[in-house]
Order: structure tokens, then sequence, then C-alpha cells
């Protein structure tokens, strides 16, 4: 089955030609971190004009890359939600239309399924049951999935995401946008024990994720010493990305001994961090379970992801209709 897979869902035009549900014949991704940067976050209504210009594009470089004629593909898969409702819109749009010319098969596929997805375009695809640790810039949750299409919700964050604390911190500290992947850079020169940044205590068993109060941890820290130089954000940087993985990893490890699940899915735009892959694999030797992390290109958004969950769905019969509409706030698991 040669499913076409679009992706709309923040600021990250994509599309994807998946073979069999495994083999990835071509995958674009279209960023507009440059549309975005001199505002230092993602904004709506910029991110839909966007994708409404290269959207076409897109899909015809991604069927290029492929060699696949359009009569060859079986089914079309886009991400429905969560998302920014006018990013979604666009490409739920395109797939109609797409799947309605072309008498296509066509499903809507949920954007955190899509990042667990990733795990099985690897050599080393994970068994069922297994854990999942979704952590982006939207979303920082811990599944179980028990078999396909089926998950239950672990733990979710209270407050921000993993990877909008790594934005918002990154723009405290005036390093840009996005905000992950310069703070990892500027880390590297730092010391991630110069601070120690409190992290949240739940009260209750939950495997839940806070990053609210250590975000202002740093801001006060930031406000306290004035104007820091650039090993003293060098410092911070370190030390906040520590405090960072540092919840990631207890948590997890937590739910692998608490739900005895020996196999750990790590993915989402946060999970292409270095030194949260090498923690998680390190706890991963420490507590016996084994790990599962795409490389950086399928952990941040891509549509290969989303084809592949949208082949698994396709194939056991699920279509969507042309009513079908964007659902911002899309849970994947109660
Ligand atoms: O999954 P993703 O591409 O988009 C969403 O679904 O949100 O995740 C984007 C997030 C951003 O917050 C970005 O700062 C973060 O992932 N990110 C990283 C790294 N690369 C991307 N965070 C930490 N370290 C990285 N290397
Ligand atoms: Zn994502």
């Amino acid at each position: 089955m040669i499913v076409l897979g679009i992706e709309t869902s923040c600021d990250e035009t994509a599309a994807a030609v998946l073979a069999d549900g495994r083999r990835v014949l071509s995958s674009v991704v279209a960023s507009q971190d440059a549309v975005h940067a001199p505002y230092g976050g993602v904004v709506p209504e910029l991110a839909s004009r966007r994708h409404l210009e290269v959207m076409v594009p897109v899909i015809e470089k991604a069927m290029g890359d492929a060699g696949v004629p359009l009569h060859d593909l079986d089914g079309i898969a886009v991400t429905q939600g969560p998302g920014l409702v006018g990013s979604l819109l666009v490409g739920c749009s395109v797939a109609k239309a797409m799947a309605y010319a072309r008498r296509l098969p066509l499903v809507g596929v949920n954007h955190l399924e899509g990042h667990v997805y990733a795990a099985f375009l690897t050599d080393d695809p994970p068994e069922y049951p297994f854990l999942a640790l979704v952590v982006s810039g939207g979303h920082t949750a811990l599944y179980q999935a028990t078999a396909p299409r089926q998950y239950a919700l672990l733990g979710q964050t209270r407050d921000d995401a993993a990877g909008e604390a790594f934005d918002k911190v990154a723009k405290l500290l005036l390093l840009g946008f996005p905000g992950g992947p310069i703070i990892q850079r500027v880390a590297e020169r730092g010391d991630p024990r110069a601070i120690v940044f409190p992290l949240a205590q739940m009260t209750d068993q939950a495997p839940d994720f806070s990053f609210s109060g250590l975000k202002t941890s740093v801001a006060l820290h930031v406000k306290r010493r004035g104007p820091l130089g650039e090993s003293d954000v060098a410092d911070v940087a370190a030390s906040f990305q520590a405090a960072v993985v540092k919840m990631l990893v207890r948590k997890t490890v937590k739910a692998v001994l608490h739900t005895g699940v020996k196999r750990v899915v790590l993915s989402g735009g946060v999970a292409a961090n270095g030194p949260l892959r090498a923690a998680l694999a390190a706890s991963a030797i420490e507590h016996g379970f084994h790990l599962h992390v795409p490389p950086p290109r399928l952990c941040t958004d891509n549509a290969a992801m989303i084809a592949a969950a949208g082949t698994v769905r396709l194939e056991a019969g699920e279509r969507a209709d042309l009513a079908m509409n964007a659902i911002p706030d899309w849970a994947l698991a109660a």
C-alpha cells in the first residue's frame, strides 16, 4: 500500500510518500522557522498563510522525489489534530480535494499518534505493549500503547510542554527561535551543575510533568543576576536543559517500574535533544528496558510519521468522508 501523508498542524508544511507502512519513499518538510523567528514564537495567522503558499509545491516535490505517479497512490493520511486550527485546515482541505478528485481512501490521523509511529520507521520497530514519551512544542505526555490504535494516557504536563519551556527559556536568554536546538548548542559550552533549578514535586503518584515552575526559576535567576555574560548564559542553558532531562527521565523510569512494560518509545521534537536521548539510553541500561528513539529528522514534525500511522488505520478499514474537519484539541487517549 502506497500512502501520501500530509502534515500542517503547526509551523511545518510536510508531505511524504510511504510504502507498506515502513519504507519512506520521500519526505519533504518546509520549515517556517524564518517566518516566525522575528516574533520569538509561532504566529498562527502567518503559519496558515505560509501553509497555503507552499502546500501544493511540497506535495508535488514529495511525489516527484518518490517517483510515484498520482494514480499509484492507494490512500491519503492527513493530520486532523491536535494543532492550530487554521494550519490544520490547510492540510485537511488539500487532502480532501485530492481524495475526492482521485477517488482515494482518506484517513485523519492524530498528530501525537504520528509521533509514536515515527518509531516504526526505524530498523528496530517496537513490539506491543510499549510506553511512549511524546515530547513536543505543544505536548508532553506518557502513553501506554497496548495494541495498534489503542492508547492509555499515563501522565501529561500540568502546564507547559517541554518544547514550550525550551522555547520560552531561549527567548528569556535572548537566544532566538526555535529554542530547543539553540539551547542544546549553547549548553554544550556550559556547566549543567552550575545552577540547581528546583523540579516540581507532585504530591500524588501520577507520572505527570510540570515545567512552568522551572521556567519561572530561570526567569528569577536571570533577573537577579542582571545582564548575563556568554559563559553565564551557557551555564543557565545547560542547567535548565539538565533539569528538563531529569524530569522527563525520572517520570519515564517511574512508569516503566509501575507498569512493568519494558519497551519505551521516545519521540516528538524535543526527542531530537542529544542529552535527553543519552540520559534515557543510560536509564534503559540501568533499569533493563528497551529504548526506541527515531533519528532526529523523524522526531521533529514530518509527514512520513503521519503516513505510517495512517497506513495502519487505512488497512484497518478506517475512512474519513468529505465532512471531515480539523480537531484542534483532539486528545490521543484519556
Ligand atoms: O514535534 P515538534 O516538531 O512540533 C510540535 O508538534 O510541537 O516539536 C517542536 C519543539 C519545539 O519546541 C522545539 O524547540 C523542540 O521541539 N526541539 C528541541 C530540539 N529540537 C526541537 N528541544 C530540545 N532540543 C532539541 N534539539
Ligand atoms: Zn509534533
